[in-house]
């Protein structure tokens, strides 16, 4: 009989005991995709006597994740807790040193620590693999790294964290609170231990980072994402957007530029008839753009037991298969260190602001929009019984630069109430 592959499944909540329940309910499948038997050798987690709603009785357990990543009896070391240090970072470490290979869903751990992660798989023949981490159950690790390794990609951009755009589609199509919002998110399992890691737009700056390595062969630079998440997303600008035509979108960005490499995870407003604005609930979605390609479309479940233990299986039956990609598609030495863009891409942008009632308000704010150098497109006031009138404006594409210094001249206006509200229109 073939040699089975041994798994060490450390972390045994939603993706892990997701993952023990397809090796014991597809057995026969998993052995003639893979070419041999997939066992489960031990298994770890912090509470042994918790009920999985899986039995794990006939598996070896260990407390310790280090021991059981570096067991005689485990050929693959699934790393399932979560973190980007501590444990996580331990076991796997000790895992790749002992020659093991490894499966990861945790986008923390590679995205502060996937270059060293990369050259500690080579220097062992190990590998490493992380579908699961980006963009749960859809395949777009193996997209970029395999199928799509013939083109020079020139653009990649998504929706990567299924909290976010559940909170904002809810808040658009039922009206709820972004607190309501967020509890019903909660109870369907898609946040993360620590929830800012998901409304701060973190984890799917991770899941961009770890994208833009692949894309542009680079190495990972998650402290280069331009990031900020949905607290300052209102209820009013997503109603606002809608009425022109939008979608608003925690949207991650990365493209390879004259002025190095960009990336941006931020709230941005997309055509509501596009793919990326008709995206509901906690899916997810990444677009890509190669030049032999073109652009194409993935879509699906970005989180969850099922869609996530999906993606981890994938690379496990690719190591049963003898199947043995670099971890970012190319050896770690290869990728270069990119310089990051210090502006963004111009683009048109959404603006929200708050005029006092009186003659000559508009003009001067289209005053000084126009010393920036910024084109007004579309402009809106909205009718209003209070002494400030609510505007909208949507501008031709201008650089955040001309923006920014145009945002600042109209505090000195003085018929500007509060803060602006400017959003970046992303071009699909
Ligand atoms: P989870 O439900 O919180 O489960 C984490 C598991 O790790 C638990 O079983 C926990 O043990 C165990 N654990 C934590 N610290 C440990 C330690 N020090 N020693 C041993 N075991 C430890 O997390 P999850 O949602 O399954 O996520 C796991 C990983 O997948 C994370 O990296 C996450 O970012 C990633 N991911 C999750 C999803 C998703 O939809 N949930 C999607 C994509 C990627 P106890 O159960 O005993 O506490
Ligand atoms: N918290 C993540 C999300 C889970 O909401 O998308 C999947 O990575």
């Amino acid at each position: 009989m073939t040699k089975p592959l041994r798994l060490g499944i450390a972390g045994l909540g939603t993706v892990g005991a997701g993952v023990v329940k397809i090796v014991r309910q597809k057995a026969a499948l998993l052995e003639a995709r893979g070419g041999r038997p997939i066992e489960i050798s031990a298994v770890c987690a912090r509470s042994r006597g918790k009920d999985r709603g899986v039995p794990l009785d006939s598996y070896g357990w260990e407390d310790d994740p280090v021991a059981l990543a570096t067991r005689d009896d485990v050929d693959v070391f699934v790393e399932l807790m979560g973190g980007s240090d501590g444990p996580a970072k331990a076991a796997t470490e000790a895992a790749l040193k002992a020659g093991k290979d490894v499966v990861s869903a945790n986008k923390a751990l590679l995205a502060y620590h996937g270059q060293a992660l990369a050259e500690a798989a080579e220097a062992s023949d190990a590998v490493l693999r992380f579908e699961a981490a980006v963009a749960g159950g859809i395949p777009v690790v193996k997209a970029l790294t395999e199928g799509l390794a013939g083109n020079d990609i020139e653009r990649v951009m998504g929706v990567m964290n299924g909290t976010c755009n559940y909170i904002l589609t809810r808040m658009e199509s039922a009206g709820l609170t972004y607190d309501e919002a967020f509890a019903e998110a909660d109870g369907l399992g898609y946040l993360e231990a620590d929830p800012n890691l998901d409304v701060g737009g973190i984890d799917a700056g991770h899941k961009l980072a770890l994208l833009a390595s692949i894309a542009f062969g680079t190495q990972v630079a998650f402290d280069a994402v331009e990031l900020e998440g949905i607290g300052r997303v209102s209820i009013e600008d997503i109603r606002q957007a809608a009425d022109m035509g939008y979608k608003v979108k925690l949207l991650g960005v990365c493209q390879m530029t004259g002025r190095g490499l960009e990336q941006r995870m931020s709230p941005c407003l997309v055509p509501a008839t596009s793919p990326l604005g008709q995206l509901e609930g906690g899916t997810n979605m990444v677009v890509i753009e190669g030049d032999q390609v073109g652009q194409i479309v993935l879509r699906g479940a970005g989180a969850g037991e099922g869609p996530t233990a999906s993606a981890v299986m994938g690379d496990v039956l690719d190591i049963a298969r003898g199947t043995r990609v670099s971890t970012f598609g190319q050896p770690s030495g290869h990728l270069v260190k990119a310089e990051a863009a210090t502006t963004s891409t111009p683009a048109p942008y959404y603006l929200r602001l708050v005029l006092l009632d009186k003659p000559g308000a508009l003009a001067k704010v289209a005053a000084v929009l126009g010393e920036a150098g910024v084109s007004i497109n579309r402009m809106r006031q909205r009718s209003h019984d209070q002494d400030t009138a609510p505007v909208l404006i949507v501008t031709h594409k201008t650089t955040r630069a001309a923006l920014d210094a145009a945002l600042q001249a109209m505090v000195g206006t003085s018929v500007v109430e509060g803060e602006p509200v400017a959003l970046r229109i992303e071009q699909l």
